[in-house]
């Protein structure tokens, strides 16, 4: 089976996380968002994941020619083929590692979340009539994808999507569907008026004729194709069994981490840590060095290399790689992004996010400061707001 997983965008929600990597590499639980994905596509015997990639050649203008937008564009492209590279680089490395077949497919233009289907057509079709996975790459969930095809194979419709419940749905796309056999009945995608409150999880299995539903011309899967295929009665839903949450913006990843430690100590509790230090679900990676005297939990994440030093408090937080913590500071509701430092006694929450590399001074007092890569921050953060 094959799968293909929407990679756009330029991650603008979860800065300045995704000024350094792109952000299906941003670290979560200690491994990039999208490797969650591959490792449990892989399971379920899915052989080759396509990555469609939003990526776009640069401009070309004569320096005559061009405008600040221009420039910015220009800019913006760059960086776009910055972290195609990066990415490219990344995934080889775990192709081998992961022994699944990894590839691109690059659109010359935003294509939204159906066209990169159309684009990548030769790449899904194997000849084999196998249905194949699409995922948004934002999502973090069990991904139950055995039971996924189970219930795809029980109705034999063309398309099938996992929907979860949530308390506001306006901001996902709503599905209305017939309980008892789970056939879609509506897809309103951002509906402004309640229509219901389970939403598209952003994982699907879709037969190879939904791609001759699909131009190849920018278009939204859930507003174009998802209501054609429901009026056909060829769209089928099920609840996702577990946890879901879509971790493109700070507030959910420090949710959905919650969320992922709370599975992880149903599913593999060895792989939490224990002892008289830790408070509830926390994950250390055995790389990182813990100190004495520190209070850890509930709800934290430890990369690899960190180093912790004596008397830490962290609390539902992300310390991603190569981070130190010097004694006594305290950490709760933040991310700390790769290889920054945080000084001794210093005091970090409030929805703070450090970009990579960042240095917080000791005795500082951060209260929702979002830090750009490579700042020093020498005085306190006294109310949110973005250092540049
Ligand atoms: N290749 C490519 N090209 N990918 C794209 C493009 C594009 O032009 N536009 C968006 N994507 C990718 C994003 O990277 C993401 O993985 C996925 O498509 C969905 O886009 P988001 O921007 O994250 O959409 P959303 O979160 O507002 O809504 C979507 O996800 C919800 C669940 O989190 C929709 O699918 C909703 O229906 C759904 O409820
Ligand atoms: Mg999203």
């Amino acid at each position: 089976m094959k799968a293909l997983i929407l990679v756009g965008g330029f991650g603008t929600r979860l800065r300045p996380l995704t000024l350094s990597v792109p952000k299906p590499l941003v670290d979560f639980a200690n491994k990039p968002m999208i490797l969650h994905q591959i490792e449990a596509l892989k399971d379920v015997g899915v052989t080759e994941v396509v990555l469609a990639i939003n990526y776009q050649p640069e401009v070309k203008a004569s320096h005559s020619q061009i405008s600040i937008l221009q420039l910015r564009l220009c800019l913006l492209k760059k960086a776009s083929f910055y972290f195609l590279q990066v990415m490219l680089n990344f995934l080889k490395e775990f192709e081998t590692k992961l022994g699944i077949k990894i590839t691109c497919s690059q659109e010359t233009e935003p294509l939204g979340t159906a066209g990169p289907l159309a684009l990548a057509r030769d790449q899904l079709i194997d000849g084999s009539g196998d249905p194949f996975f699409v995922l948004n790459s934002d999502v973090i969930s069990e991904y139950p994808f055995e039971e996924l095809i189970q219930f795809h194979k029980s109705h034999g419709g063309e398309g099938t999507i996992m929907v979860t419940k949530v308390d506001e749905p306006s901001k996902y796309g709503v599905v209305v569907m017939e309980e008892e056999t789970g056939k879609v009945e509506r897809f309103v995608e951002k509906p402004k008026m309640f229509v219901g409150n389970k939403i598209n999880a952003g994982i699907y299995l879709l037969n190879p004729s939904v791609l001759d539903r699909i131009q190849l011309r920018p278009t939204s899967i859930e507003k174009e194709v998802f209501p054609q295929i429901a009026a056909d009665q060829r769209l089928f839903a099920m609840v996702l069994p577990g946890f879901w949450m879509d971790i493109g913006q700070p507030r959910d990843y420090i949710t959905g981490l919650r969320l992922y430690l709370t599975s992880l100590r149903k599913k593999s509790p060895s792989k939490l840590s224990t002892g008289s230090h830790i408070v509830g679900n926390v994950l250390v990676h055995e790389s990182a060095v813990i100190g004495e005297g520190c209070l850890l939990g509930p709800d934290v994440a430890i990369g690899p290399g960190c180093v912790v030093e004596c008397g830490v408090r962290l609390s539902r937080c992300t310390v991603m790689r190569g981070v130190r913590i010097k004694k006594h500071a305290c950490i709760s509701n933040s991310i700390i992004g790769w290889h920054s430092t945080v000084g001794q006694w210093a005091r970090v929450e409030n929805m703070t996010i450090l970009g990579e590399d960042v240095h917080v001074c000791d005795e500082i007092y951060s209260n929702g400061g979002v830090v750009l890569p490579h700042k020093e921050i020498k005085s306190s953060i006294l109310k949110p707001e973005i250092v540049m």
